[in-house]
């Protein structure tokens, strides 16, 4: 293919390196004078390992040059990637302005040009940023129509500095974040001998994916740091500890527990999470981070809440009040809390969960029953029928599988808000509301 790449960093040289070698012609773009004079000697502006000797093999056998003049390159090519910087402003926000400037030479460019041509853009930007802002642009300055003369892609990138070429070449997975199926295929074939899956996707989550992914990498690099600070605090040996809990690859290192739904509860997590966060104190040791939990779990409730709130309605169903399905143990559950603040605030609730008897409820189960709604018994109704016929709003925090059936033919059929995601995909039989996610297509 014939390849232009806009920006020669990190992610510009690595890219422009590894395409050449793979006997593509590349054409780096870059507002660098002394980025260019270098490149065309055959000189990495930056300094990785591998690049050096790839960079000068590219431009020696001549499928790799570098220019600041972006018309001739979008003219001698027909795809380009984008993959200039976008730094932090101060608020935390990324600018975008290079972005932008790029995106106006390239439609410039492209408004006399007769061919069709591809743009893949690598650079990390917020979701929501491609279709709104960039494509509207291209397509408004260049006269294109997107999916016909113009095809655009959003391909985050995975390398690390330090590793980046054998991460360009063993990456997580390749998401092509396009549904327009030609322009999938077109952009597969940049990474022919790439290893790992290729996954189609749309432009939003692949533009999320980047920031998703380090989030989490530094999430679990501030975990680990301040367990291990917690557990040095009070003498026990952390490597030891931390070593141990990445054996668990059933719980730990898992999918487990990584699929958003309501808030966490129960008699485990709550007490445990508060539990370290003493123990931190006690040894002088600060937990921002583990403090931070409960703040965030709180929140979410709240999000619950406020969705309810919005649908302007008195009367509701809630479906599960147990901390979570199979169990009748009400300890801690986000559920039980929600029903507490719905009936404080007026609210009408009737409340369904088949697992859960009250003449049952024993020990601290019942204890925390008396504590946080000790007239739970009369809003708990045992026939799902009455309560999903009373409900305005069907509110289901979980549902057992012959529940979820039971909802799924009942009509009339109320407006769900699902704080589970357990509907989602069976979202287009309802007027459907998810606490934090759309329904799955
Ligand atoms: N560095 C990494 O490890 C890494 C990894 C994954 C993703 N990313 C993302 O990739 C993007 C690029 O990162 P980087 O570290 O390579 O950036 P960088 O700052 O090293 O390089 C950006 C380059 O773009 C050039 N540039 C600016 N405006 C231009 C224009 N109008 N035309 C042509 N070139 C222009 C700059 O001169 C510079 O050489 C960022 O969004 C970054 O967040 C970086």
């Amino acid at each position: 293919m014939k390849i232009s790449i806009f920006g020669m960093g990190y992610v510009g040289c690595v890219s422009a390196a590894c395409l050449a070698s793979a006997q593509h012609s590349v054409i780096g773009v870059d507002v660098s004078e002394a980025k260019i004079a270098l490149l065309n000697q055959g000189i990495s502006p930056v300094t990785e390992e591998q690049l050096p000797e790839k960079m000068a093999n590219a431009v020696t056998r001549g499928y790799l040059q570098a220019t600041r003049d972006a018309r001739a390159a979008i003219h001698t090519t027909d795809l380009s990637l984008i993959t200039v910087g976008t730094p932090a402003r101060d608020d935390g926000s990324l600018e975008l302005a290079y972005m932008i400037q790029v995106i106006q030479e390239i439609a410039q460019a492209l408004r006399d040009k007769t061919s069709p041509h591809t743009i893949v853009i690598r650079s990390t930007v917020p979701p929501g940023t491609t279709e709104r802002l960039l494509i509207p642009q291209l397509t408004a300055q260049s006269g294109r129509t997107l999916n016909q003369d113009l095809l655009v892609c959003y391909n985050p990138e995975f390398l690390r500095e330090g590793s980046s070429i054998k991460d360009f070449y063993n990456p997580p997975f390749t998401i092509l974040g396009t549904e327009h199926d030609d322009t999938f295929q077109q952009v597969a074939q940049l990474y022919t001998d790439v290893r790992g899956a290729v996954l189609p996707c749309s432009i939003q989550a692949a533009e999320a994916m980047k920031t998703l992914c380090n989030v989490f990498h530094a999430l679990k690099i501030a975990f680990a740091n301040e367990a291990a600070a917690v557990l040095h605090g009070c003498g026990a040996n952390a490597m030891e500890a931390i070593d141990l809990f990445l054996r668990d690859e059933k719980l730990n290192i898992s999918r487990a527990y990584l699929k958003p739904g309501f808030a966490f509860g129960g008699s485990c997590l709550p007490k445990d999470v508060g539990a370290m966060i003493h123990l931190g104190q006690s040894h002088g040791v600060a937990t921002p981070l583990l403090s931070g939990i409960r703040v965030s779990n709180d929140a979410h409730l709240e999000r619950a809440l406020a969705i309810i709130q919005r649908q302007n309605v008195r009367k509701i169903a809630l479906i599960g009040i147990a901390f979570k399905p199979g169990t009748d143990d009400l300890r801690d559950s986000p559920a039980l809390n929600l029903a507490a603040r719905l009936l404080a605030e007026g609210y009408e609730l009737r409340i369904f969960d088949p697992i859960v008897r009250i003449q049952n409820l024993i020990g601290a189960n019942a204890l925390h029953m008396q504590r946080h709604l000790p007239d739970l018994g009369d809003y708990l109704d045992d026939h799902l029928d009455r309560v999903l016929n009373h409900g305005a709003v069907w509110v289901i925090a979980h549902a057992e599988p012959g529940v979820y059936q039971q909802i799924l033919a009942y009509t009339p059929k109320a407006p769900l808000i699902d704080l589970s995601g357990q509907f989602a995909r069976d979202a287009g039989q309802f007027s459907y509301t998810g606490l934090c996610w759309m329904p799955t297509p």
